[in-house]
């Protein structure tokens, strides 16, 4: 065991990994060392963020450019590691720019938090105090709660939930918030954490509750990701005669089987996965980029994509009177201030290229870019397939990896154009194209 590791220099945690999992710790501390970032004070505040921090770990900060969303124009940083992802949310962006844009709009912004308890009283005997404890809650939270108040948030709601018939002398209060253009994570934690005490207080010395009433057990309180009322919709439609020619589809063929797909990804939970996985890449790419919590948004989408007991696809389609709809409902709780949003610089800016959006309008940006990124690459499914444009982008990792020279890119481009690309047959190529050279020279 290595205890006191957390209180070493981060030089010194650096070199203790170093010598202690690898073959050749000066070199490993030296490519570490180049990923810093310690011309100002950057360096800090990334260290910062987290615990343990030995080094950055980059990723490729992109830009989808060309989305048009309720009328305006926008440009939307993406950070993620897999190729053709940006590639497939401009083309999907460019695609629906020349018909119209994307259309979105706010259906909620409530979120959600539990106090979850023990208690062994009667359900009926709290609901018959609840106005009162209601009003011990909110009254001893006002210090929490009246910055968020001024800015337009704070608590909506409290109800008291009997749990009693899932799990013996289990309740809980779920609480409704809105937390105006923070994600408003610490602000709701603190708030149900204030709550958790008021409440087992107020059983305590309240006289009408006696013996074992008097010991209510908290056993958490804590925010819920999963936030359905905080639902964006957003959509795009055109006649379907305007979707033209797509690869070797006519409109009317393209839109049969787009729709087909959709059908299938609502049916087969296998395909569902990979459909909304595909949604995710675009929204993940952009809650990266404006410094929002990914994995918080994935929970919550996944969850609502099984609200009805199946996981379905996100997603949805119709082709009535000749008019081709898509349109997509996503429950998103992001924000724009506070947090990383205006910690990170790249957050910062990524903000900044978006035109400083309040959380709402960040809100129909990201769903908007995962429409895109699932029309676009359903839209390769059922015309081209998917390879064509991956390996495009695989076949440059491939020669990055090979350390092709630019003459080489250029002559493996022209060749793969309509082969397959696997590291085998780029190997192939390029032993071939070198052995050539070699006899040349
Ligand atoms: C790959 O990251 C995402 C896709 O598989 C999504 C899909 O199949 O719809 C292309």
């Amino acid at each position: 065991m290595k205890s006191g590791f957390s209180k070493l220099s981060k030089r010194k945690k650096l070199r203790w990994v170093a010598e202690n999992f690898f073959k050749n710790p000066e070199d490993v501390m030296r490519e570490l060392m180049s990923f810093w970032h310690e011309e100002d004070k950057t360096q800090k505040v990334f260290d910062d963020f987290s615990e343990n921090t030995l080094s950055n770990y980059y990723l490729p900060f992109g830009v989808a450019p060309n989305f048009v969303i309720n009328g305006n124009s926008y440009c939307v940083p993406m950070v993620i590691e897999e190729s053709s992802v940006v590639a497939a949310a401009s083309s999907g962006a460019k695609f629906w720019m020349q018909r119209g844009g994307f259309k979105a709009e706010i259906i909620g912004t409530k979120k959600v938090g539990q106090v979850h308890f023990a208690w062994k009283g009667e359900g009926d005997k709290l609901r018959l105090f609840f106005p009162e404890i209601k009003n011990a809650l909110i009254e001893g939270t006002q210090d929490i709660t009246r910055n968020m108040e001024r800015r337009g948030g704070g608590v909506l709601d409290i109800s008291l939930m009997d749990m009693t018939h899932l799990e013996s002398d289990y309740f809980q209060l779920k609480v409704d918030f809105e937390t105006c253009d923070s994600m408003g994570a610490n602000f709701i934690n603190s708030v149900l954490e204030a709550f958790a005490k008021i409440l087992q207080q107020f059983v305590l010395e309240h006289p009408e509750f006696t013996g074992e009433e008097k010991n209510l057990s908290i056993i958490m309180a804590i925010l819920s990701n999963y936030t359905p009322e905080c639902l964006v919709r957003a959509e795009v439609s055109c006649p379907i005669e305007e979707l033209g020619q797509i690869g070797d589809c006519d409109a009317q063929e393209f839109a049969y089987k787009f729709e087909k797909a959709i059908r299938i990804a609502q049916l087969d939970v296998h395909r569902a996965t990979t459909h909304n996985k595909g949604i995710l890449n675009g929204i993940d790419a952009v809650a990266i980029a404006t410094g929002n919590d990914f994995r918080a948004i994935e929970s919550c989408g996944h969850t609502y994509a099984a609200r009805d007991g199946q996981y379905r696809s996100l997603s949805n389609v119709s082709t009535e009177n000749d008019v081709f709809r898509f349109w997509m409902d996503f429950p998103i709780a992001v924000g724009t201030v506070g947090g990383l949003t205006t910690l990170h610089p790249l957050a910062k800016r990524s903000l900044e290229m978006l035109g400083s959006p309040g959380a709402q309008e960040l809100m129909r940006i990201i769903v908007v870019v995962g429409l895109a990124q699932n029309f676009a690459a359903v839209r390769s499914l059922v015309t081209t397939g998917i390879q064509q444009g991956h390996m495009k982008m695989h076949l440059t990792n491939i020669l990055n990896h090979m350390q092709a020279t630019e003459q080489e890119v250029k002559q493996a481009i022209v060749f793969f154009k309509d082969r397959v690309v696997s590291f085998t047959s780029v190997r192939e190529f390029l032993d071939k194209i070198r052995a050539k050279n070699e006899v040349v020279t």
